[in-house]
């Protein structure tokens, strides 16, 4: 199994247990909140018996009993009688009153029936009453109330907790990724520039025996040589490519088109004859390009490009801009195999391939050296699986005249 397999199977296994997790809290959390508002509604029902008691009895040390038990009560509870006129309140706000008598006779209390009112609209929503029968007044009275703050908490906790971790795992997974992604270009940078370093004695020496051999066998036409000296500037370019990744590269001003043409002109030459190629656009916009490492982008796209083509097919260069936003656009389309949608973002992935050769590295090396060396973006423009895909560059415009985008 590859690495983008593994990591796409992690990710899976991680958020399938991030789910069960997840339901599990809400179960349980679910679970607690039923048994206490059962046991609520059992406490509501005994401080409404206790409440019938102290009407219907006058043994004292019962009362005692029943007024310890009345307010012992941690739910707050309204008691209205049949006409709906509040009768007793319980554990509500102490410094309101719902009758006017009460407010009266204290200095603290103020005289609020909306509030009342309110509390009551809630509680009848909330759960149905309690009857209470009072045998002694001929009466029966309704016992409502609400849940108890802890109730109420215990309802919004999983919510809280689950957001909380998940805000938790958005912060350690950014800082994760973060991490790796530098540790990644530590080693990719470490790896180009070792590369260079190690490619450029074996090339200046080629290039001083092919100096040589021309001397020696007075052969400054030979064909043969030829090739190898080619071979030689192949490698040497291959090395600088390495060197530029291995140091921060300088981007100098080009035309765009004329620096893609010397590049499709040299790369036509080498593929199948059933590939033609096209190159149309605007010859005048100019953007900061570092030329090897540029190559190397056009050369990733068009090789894969001519893998999608099975068999004939062709492959058209636009390069375009957008005035006001004083971009370069270079648009690389085939007439291949196409990508799906949902891969759009994929094939950037390091060790995505659907190639029996590939290392699925072609692109991911692309995306860095658009983005971190030219500052610029890649993404798949349009793509249609069995009719063929558009890769676009957008590069800064660097020319100030903007007439030159058309
Ligand atoms: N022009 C294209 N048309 C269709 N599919 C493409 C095109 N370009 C890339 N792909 C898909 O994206 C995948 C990844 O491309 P990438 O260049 O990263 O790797 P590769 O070509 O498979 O291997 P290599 O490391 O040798 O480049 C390819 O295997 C292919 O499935
Ligand atoms: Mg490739």
């Amino acid at each position: 199994m590859n690495p983008y397999q593994q990591k796409k199977r992690w990710k899976y296994f991680l958020l399938a247990f991030a789910v069960v997790i997840a339901f599990g809290s809400l179960f349980y959390t679910r679970y607690l909140v039923k048994n206490i508002a059962r046991s609520e509604r059992t406490r509501a029902q005994v401080w409404a018996m206790s409440m019938r008691q102290l009407f219907n009895s006058d043994d004292d040390d019962f009362l005692q009993f029943t007024t310890a038990v009345r307010d012992s009560l941690t739910v707050p509870a309204i008691v209205i009688d049949e006409k709906g006129d509040i009768k007793y309140v319980r554990g509500l706000d102490t410094t309101k009153a719902f009758m006017k008598l009460q407010a009266e006779g204290s200095k603290t209390k103020k005289y609020d029936p909306e509030y009342f009112k309110s509390e009551l609209d809630y509680m009848k929503k909330q759960h149905a009453p309690i009857n209470m029968k009072l045998k002694m007044l001929g009466e029966q009275w309704f016992v409502y109330y609400k849940d108890s703050p802890l109730l109420q908490q215990l309802r919004l906790f999983p919510y809280v907790q689950l957001t909380i971790i998940a805000i938790f795992l958005l912060m350690a997974y950014t800082a994760f990724s973060s991490s790796r992604k530098s540790e990644q270009d530590q080693v990719w940078v470490g790896l180009a520039k070792e590369t260079a370093h190690q490619l450029g004695t074996p090339i200046s020496s080629l290039m001083a025996w092919i100096e040589l051999m021309k001397e020696k066998f007075n052969a400054q036409d030979d064909t043969l040589i030829a090739e190898m000296e080619n071979d030689v500037q192949r490698l040497e370019i291959v090395a600088d490519r390495f060197s530029k990744i291995g140091s921060k590269p300088v981007l100098e001003e080009h035309a765009v088109y004329a620096v893609v043409k010397d590049f499709v002109d040299y790369f036509k030459v080498r593929v199948s004859k059933n590939i033609g190629f096209e190159m149309t656009g605007n010859p005048h916009l100019k953007a900061g390009l570092n030329i090897p490492l540029f190559d190397w982008v056009l050369e990733n796209l068009l090789k894969n490009a001519v893998n999608a083509i099975d068999g004939k097919g062709s492959i058209h260069i636009e390069i375009g801009g957008n005035k006001v936003k004083n971009q370069v656009f270079i648009d690389v389309t085939d007439t291949g195999k196409g990508i799906q949608r949902s891969k759009f973002d994929t094939v950037f992935q390091p060790g995505y391939t659907t190639r029996k050769r590939g290392w699925g590295l072609g692109l991911s090396l692309t995306k860095r050296m658009v983005e971190n060396y030219h500052n610029g973006q890649i993404f798949v423009k349009d793509s249609e699986v069995g009719k063929g895909t558009t890769f676009r560059i957008v590069l800064k415009n660097t020319r100030n005249d903007k007439q030159a985008i058309s």
